[in-house]
């Protein structure tokens, strides 16, 4: 179910892990929020998980007004591959694809590296944090299972354990992600995100593509850290809010 003039949809995903009626939306405008609230009241949406560009405050601020609570600010990093060369990384970590019969190992590294994480779902007090985690572990498993044959789930073993995985992603001719990453805690500070960083720029390569790009949290300073000091340069972002209806 989705809104014609907006693209406002109903999430099975979310209300399946909450057990509450929730509708997304990117890119609010002035224009589109009546159609969006009048979409929400037809279809008794408890929660609507909304995000508007960083750039028209107009829409925050009238969010705001209406009881929109900020719960991220998601901004994308992008590079230009004809331009930077990939630098040289002299990680200790073994990069190689995912193998079959690995999920399980892949999954506890990711619960331990987005345990707690700071993205919107756990900023939000009414949501439980336990069904926060498992946003993201879901993620990665999806990911995990469809996953093609070109080699873009990609492992980091040190001696013989998985403690990072990284899934790359083709988002149009032009355009490579790395679209989500996970670094065990224990691992975490050794420069790994910075080796997957070359794999996910080397793989963009290797598929033609002209940039590649990066979204997170504006508050996760640590991989913020990383792409800057490689030459991404900051797109766009956009505010994440939630609205709840009771
Ligand atoms: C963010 C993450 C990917 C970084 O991976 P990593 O391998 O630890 O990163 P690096 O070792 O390359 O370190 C990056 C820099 O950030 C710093 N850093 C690490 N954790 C930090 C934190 N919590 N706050 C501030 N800086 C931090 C490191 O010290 C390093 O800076 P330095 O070179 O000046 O010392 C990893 O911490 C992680 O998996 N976090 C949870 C999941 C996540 O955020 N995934 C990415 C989603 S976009």
């Amino acid at each position: 179910m989705s809104s014609a003039s907006s693209n406002v949809f109903l999430s099975d995903i979310d209300k399946e892990r909450f057990g509450i009626q929730t509708a997304r939306v990117v890119g609010v405008t002035i224009e589109s929020l009546p159609s969006i609230l009048e979409f929400c009241r037809k279809e008794q949406v408890k929660l609507l998980i909304a995000r508007c560009s960083m750039s028209d405050l107009k829409i925050a601020q009238t969010m705001e007004k209406k009881g929109f609570l900020l719960m991220d600010t998601l901004v994308y990093y992008t590079l230009d591959l004809t331009k930077r060369k990939i630098p040289s990384d002299n990680g200790t970590a073994h990069f190689r694809p995912i193998r079959a019969g690995e999920e399980e190992e892949m999954v506890s590294v990711a619960t331990e590296s987005f345990r707690g994480y700071f993205g919107h779902y756990h900023a939000d007090p009414r949501l439980d944090n336990n069904k926060c985690d498992e946003v993201y572990v879901d993620w990665a498993r999806k990911a995990c299972a469809s996953r093609g044959s070109d080699e873009n789930f990609l492992v980091a073993e040190i001696e013989g354990r998985i403690v990072a995985f990284g899934v790359f992603r083709i988002n149009s001719p032009d355009e490579g992600e790395l679209f989500l990453g996970g670094i065990h805690p224990d691992f975490q500070g050794q420069g790994i995100y910075l080796s997957f960083l070359c794999r996910a720029m080397e793989w963009c390569l290797s598929k033609n593509t002209r940039r590649i790009v990066i979204s997170t949290q504006l508050n996760n300073i640590a991989v913020q850290k990383v792409l800057t000091r490689f030459g991404f340069e900051i797109s766009r972002g956009y505010y994440t809010y939630h609205k709840w209806f009771d």
